[in-house]
């Protein structure tokens, strides 16, 4: 079944349990990033569950639906319909407010800012009322329960939207961060977050930071796959499986060049490669054109690597 076919949500639905304001999840988590307006990465994504028989109750996304790619209005009406859960990404707050930019974060003298001015009107052209107001509902943070252990959902940091957090970012950054998951709510064990585009799984003290990556653009890997997780619940933990996934990144790259985007994310969705490298720290700019490894990581406080898939 194609997930954006009539029937993925209708058929995939579950009611949710709560305990104590969290989702509790009763079997594997699919979770992925920043669909970004690429409808056909969102579609495989969504069949991927699919196929995995993993229901929309069991899907969540870290935000950022919309972005730089072609279509804005497709790609969130498949996420609205789909009945996945999804934080609300910076893009959402700022077209759901109706904005003047996209509210990356990226410096005003930067190429990203440069590149960003055009794909914001093209997705702020596309939107309609429902729609900013269904992104301006979207919460800024779920708690789902895996494996005994208590994860919140955010896209950027725990304290801010749209703070990047790379796998590069200082320990005590992260822990400051986790550390602030507790205020005004239970105790958790640790994040999924979005918003900086790349992958990466640790342990900060025994808590978990986990990127499961972006849908909607490739991970600066020399690729066009794109990225996504399982979270597979087991006796005390979790298992994290990270997972690359092919799309129809042609056909997404030639509607980007007929709707007039800037032609540099539309090479990157062929080329995997970034046009701009300016938000990233050294280390990640140092990874630019290393493919990635799909892989499986079990946490259970600390981080045991299993095999690495290929
Ligand atoms: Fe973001």
């Amino acid at each position: 079944m194609r997930a954006g076919q009539p029937g993925y949500s209708a058929a995939m639905r579950r009611d949710h349990t709560l305990m104590d304001g969290a989702i509790v999840m009763d079997g594997p988590v699919l979770a992925f990033g920043g669909p970004y307006s690429n409808l056909e990465a969102t579609e495989a994504v969504l069949a991927e569950a699919a196929r995995r028989r993993i229901p929309s109750g069991r899907v969540v996304c870290t935000g950022d639906v919309v972005a730089y790619c072609a279509d804005a209005r497709a790609t969130s009406d498949l996420v609205r319909g789909s009945g996945i859960h999804a934080v609300m990404g910076n893009c959402e707050e700022s077209l759901g407010h109706a904005a003047a930019d996209c509210g990356c974060g990226f410096d005003a003298d930067s190429a990203c800012n440069a590149l960003a001015v055009a794909w914001y009107a093209h997705a702020d052209r596309s939107l309609d009322a429902g729609t900013r107001a269904w992104m301006r509902a979207l919460p800024r943070r779920l708690d789902l329960l895996i494996g005994g252990r208590r994860l919140a959902v955010v896209h950027g940091s725990v304290r801010q939207i749209n703070r990047f957090v790379f796998a590069s970012t200082p320990e005590s950054e992260k822990n400051a961060e986790l550390d602030h998951l507790a205020h005004g709510g239970a105790a958790c064990d640790g994040v999924i977050g979005g918003h900086c585009g790349l992958p990466f799984t640790q342990a900060i003290g025994g808590r978990l930071w986990h990127n499961p990556g972006a849908v909607g653009l490739p991970a600066n890997d020399g690729t066009p796959r794109v990225w996504y997780s399982v979270l597979h619940p087991t006796a005390d933990g979790v298992e994290v499986e990270l997972c690359a996934l092919g799309y129809a990144h042609e056909r997404a790259a030639a509607k980007m060049r007929e709707a007039g985007l800037p032609a540099g994310y539309a090479e990157a969705l062929m080329s995997g490669l970034w046009p701009s490298c300016d938000v990233l720290p050294p280390a990640e700019r140092a990874q630019r054109g290393r493919p990635l490894r799909p892989g499986r990581l079990r946490w259970a406080g600390a981080l045991e690597p299993m095999a690495a898939l290929s």
